[in-house]
């Protein structure tokens, strides 16, 4: 037994649907009991370590306890190309990302950068990311190889693209189902693996390939299905006349049944009200990617018309379109992105957005997301005073969420005083 003692924050509803304070706990002398690799115990540390009292101490001081983050939008294969100069979406996947994409065809490659990414997810305290890979089935293979090396829970799968990219990264309906179909068979549920089938988005599927995955879908319902949707006005236009006869890009999916309880549709910006609606009543998710958004020029997610439809909404940092790995950058754009459309958001929503709300999207709230007894020990200890510039601001503050919002907005690595996944300290500023 462990027990892992600081400011200890859980949540015990939605904080974007209920008052603030109802919404979150915090115990200020608080501690966190991890048996092998669950969460035994949560209370006050005075308390826990006579209860507990062979249990091994980890004392963070003032850090903040927390669940650790949970990327749910990212591609490991584009780290190589992050910070790439001046294209929007269409040219940057034609010009950056397709021919960084090619060179995944080799193992060895792709699993230098599949363990390096996973290294920098785990310094900036994500314990667990829902990746898109490359068409390569062995692109899927090392990045789930070296998730399970980290004990990790990830989620993952082979992109599937049959036309509109270049001949090197194309499959086709047939391949692209017996591929990912042996995928799920070797890696679903596999210690803490999840296969999530991949359209990569509609312009790179014939309709040919769409409805093989969604057939694909129904025989494994329990996987999920992520892809890009209304993403870039540019994108929706080529959507259009590349699948005449939908009335939108959402239904484009739909007509395919590539929607429901499951399905994650990256970016989700240039949304109709009748959109928002069917994702809603479909129990779908949308993952917001602030930094990606901002860097490509997407536009402005809608962050408060979603959640008043009841939306699932995850965060994601879609690194290599997103320009930084860690949660703190990704929650900071969130914020000024929120901000230009007039809308708030409070510190514990973006905390909420980077673990529990991002858990709930990708349907894994059961196990991670939150501090919570039953829930696997994937843990992050927080430094609130990480460098001169925060502390000062820090020392100003009088409410925890004043102390917090500092490292929410001027955050990075530094602050990640030590990472915990499935019970096992993993990082650790002391390690380095
Ligand atoms: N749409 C289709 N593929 C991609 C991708 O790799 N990144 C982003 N941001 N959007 C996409
Ligand atoms: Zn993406």
């Amino acid at each position: 037994m462990k027990i892992i003692a600081g400011r200890v924050l859980s949540f015990k509803k939605n904080p974007f649907y209920n008052l603030l304070n109802d919404s979150y706990h915090l115990i200020d002398e608080g501690g966190v009991v991890i048996n092998n690799n669950i969460i035994e115990d949560i209370g006050e540390i005075n308390y826990l370590k006579k209860k507990y009292s062979t249990a091994e101490v980890f004392d963070y001081g003032k850090s903040l306890i927390s669940a650790g983050f949970i990327d749910s939008h990212m591609h490991y294969p584009q780290t190589g190309i992050i910070a790439s100069w001046g294209k929007r979406l269409i040219d940057w996947l034609n010009e950056y990302t397709f021919p960084e994409e090619i060179k995944f065809k080799d193992s060895l490659y792709a699993r230098n950068i599949a363990s390096k990414t996973l290294d920098y997810l785990i310094k900036n305290g994500t314990t667990t990311a829902s990746s898109f890979c490359t068409t390569h089935p062995q692109s899927v293979e090392v990045f789930f190889d070296e998730a399970n090396k980290r004990e990790m829970l990830v989620l993952g799968g082979k992109n599937c693209m049959d036309r509109n990219a270049p001949t090197d990264l194309l499959d086709t309906p047939k391949k692209s189902f017996d591929e990912s179909e042996n995928l799920i068979k070797k890696w679903h549920n596999k210690n803490r693996i999840k296969y999530a089938i991949t359209p990569r988005f509609a312009p790179t599927s014939s309709p040919d390939q769409l409805e093989a995955l969604g057939h694909l879908w129904k025989k494994y319902p329990d996987c999920l299905m992520q892809t890009h949707l209304s993403e870039q006005k540019e994108e929706i236009e080529w959507v259009k006349k590349l699948f005449p006869q939908s009335q939108s890009y959402l239904d484009v999916y739909e007509k395919f049944s590539l929607i429901g309880n499951g399905a994650i549709y990256g970016h989700s910006i240039h949304l109709s009200q009748d959109d928002i609606n069917k994702i809603s009543d479909t129990n779908s998710s949308v993952i917001h990617c602030p930094t990606s958004n901002l860097f490509i020029g997407s536009g402005l997610f809608k962050m408060r018309e979603l959640n008043e439809s009841l939306v699932k909404i995850g965060l994601g940092t879609d690194t290599g379109g997103g320009t930084s790995f860690s949660m703190f950058k990704t929650m900071s754009e969130a914020y000024k992105v929120s901000q230009l459309n007039k809308n708030v958001i409070h510190p514990i929503q973006l905390h909420w957005l980077a673990t529990q709300g991002s858990a709930i999207a990708l349907n894994i709230d059961d196990k991670v997301g939150n501090l919570k007894i039953g829930n696997y020990a994937d843990i992050v200890a927080i430094n609130l005073t990480s460098t001169g510039e925060i502390k000062q601001r820090y020392i100003k503050s009088s409410s925890f969420f004043e102390q917090y919002f500092p490292t929410i907005i001027m955050g990075d690595d530094r602050a990640i005083e030590a990472v915990w996944i499935n019970g096992k300290l993993i990082h650790s500023k002391q390690m380095l």
